[in-house]
């Protein structure tokens, strides 16, 4: 899904550490449950004081990677940069390691930005997954300029190179959301007219892996939970690429919700995609508090219903066998820093992280908490 600051491509939206005081808490915390809030109270009352140690840490409650997604602007908040470091052990670039950044008009690279926040997930002893290597929706100028001509391949060649021999990242992106809306078939693009329908996605596979045999090579996609015939179009999709030998090492399941997808959607998806066998990454979670057309819930029934898909998408995770479990990613920290508030068909005050704007867990929060303590 394709949607920025600058203009909505293909749609609208269609959602609607390790410190000694942190682990001192922890040991002597009991694993019960968490709180949820907001209580009658109300929800600043009820929460707990930003940085509080009685705040668990995602990172050191999860026997796999907790990551999210952050852009360089957040690095330089203090506040945002302190809680990703304390929470998450896993990090995405949530747009600078994208050709929009990274490709130049003239084809030089740029990778000044995607550099600054890979060295934060050193710095803080987090794994990172490269987000992304061909997107359909990026069709960077200097791409275009060589479509339908004989240098196109080499380039698109060099491009995967280059960005993975700079970006140590664990685990790449490298397909992004090849399936058309409704899964209809596979989306036409710039990639695929000059490298062919499908074929274009064997190529970047196949260059990723001889570029670097150690990063595990996923295909993401979205609107697995709710659209079947686009989840089953996927899989079909995987099962080729698998059978052909194409080194596809897992399924990224990106998991944009809203308040109103169904009970026991996201636990069916999650369970249907574990059925090929690959490690399973929950990639872009977050979940629009803006569901379908009007609603009259008060905003603390709507963090409740947030709280809960957030708890069912974590124990569908939970329920995986352990080598499926890949990671866990939240689409951003906090709900000022959601994508879903700027781009246009988005709400100024939708909320959909885990985290609220002033850096404060919400209910979702806890129910990824409780979910991780039921079933560690
Ligand atoms: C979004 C980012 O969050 C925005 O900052 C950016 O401007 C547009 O893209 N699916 C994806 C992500 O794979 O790359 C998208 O991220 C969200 C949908």
């Amino acid at each position: 899904m394709r949607l920025d600051r600058r203009a909505v491509v293909g749609g609208a939206l269609a959602l609607s550490a390790c410190s000694r005081g942190e682990g001192a808490a922890q040991a002597s915390a009991p694993l019960g449950e968490d709180p949820t809030y907001p209580t009658a109270a109300g929800h600043a009352a009820a929460a707990p004081p930003v940085g509080a140690a009685e705040v668990p840490a995602l990172r050191r409650l999860a026997p796999f990677p907790v990551g999210t997604a952050l852009l360089t602007t957040q690095l330089d908040e203090p506040a945002a940069a302190a809680l990703a470091a304390k929470q998450f052990s896993q990090i995405t670039a949530g747009f600078e390691m994208k050709m929009e950044v990274t490709v130049k008009d003239d084809g030089g690279l740029d990778f000044t930005r995607g550099d600054r926040i890979a060295a934060y997930a050193r710095q803080n002893g987090q794994r990172l997954h490269g987000h992304t290597l061909i997107w359909y929706a990026e069709e960077p100028k200097a791409f275009k300029a060589l479509d339908g001509k004989p240098d196109f391949a080499a380039a698109h060649d060099r491009y995967i190179q280059a960005v993975m021999a700079r970006w140590p990242a664990a685990s790449w992106d490298v397909v992004n959301e090849p399936i058309m809306e409704q899964g209809e078939g596979l989306r036409e693009c710039l990639w695929s007219r000059n490298l062919g329908a499908e074929a274009y996605i064997d190529r970047a596979f196949r260059i990723a892996r001889a570029a670097d045999p150690k990063p595990v090579l996923f295909m993401n996609e979205y609107f697995l939970e709710t659209k079947p015939k686009k989840r089953a179009t996927f899989m079909a999709l995987i099962e080729r690429l698998l059978k052909r030998g194409v080194p596809i090492g897992g399924i990224g399941n990106q998991s944009h919700l809203s308040i109103d997808v169904a009970p026991g959607l996201a636990k069916a998806a999650m369970k249907d995609l574990a059925s090929l066998g690959l490690p399973i990454h929950v990639s872009e979670l977050d979940c629009s508090t803006y569901g379908h057309g009007l609603d009259l819930r008060s905003r603390e029934d709507k963090l409740k219903a947030e709280a809960r898909v957030y708890g069912e998408v974590m124990e569908a995770f939970m329920a995986l066998p352990e080598r499926q479990r890949f990671a866990f990613t939240l689409w951003q920290p906090r709900d000022k820093d959601s994508w879903l508030r700027s781009a246009p068909g988005g709400h100024p005050d939708d909320s959909p992280a885990a985290f609220d704007d002033d850096g404060r867990p919400k209910p979702a929060f806890y129910a990824l908490t409780n979910a991780l303590k039921r079933r560690a």
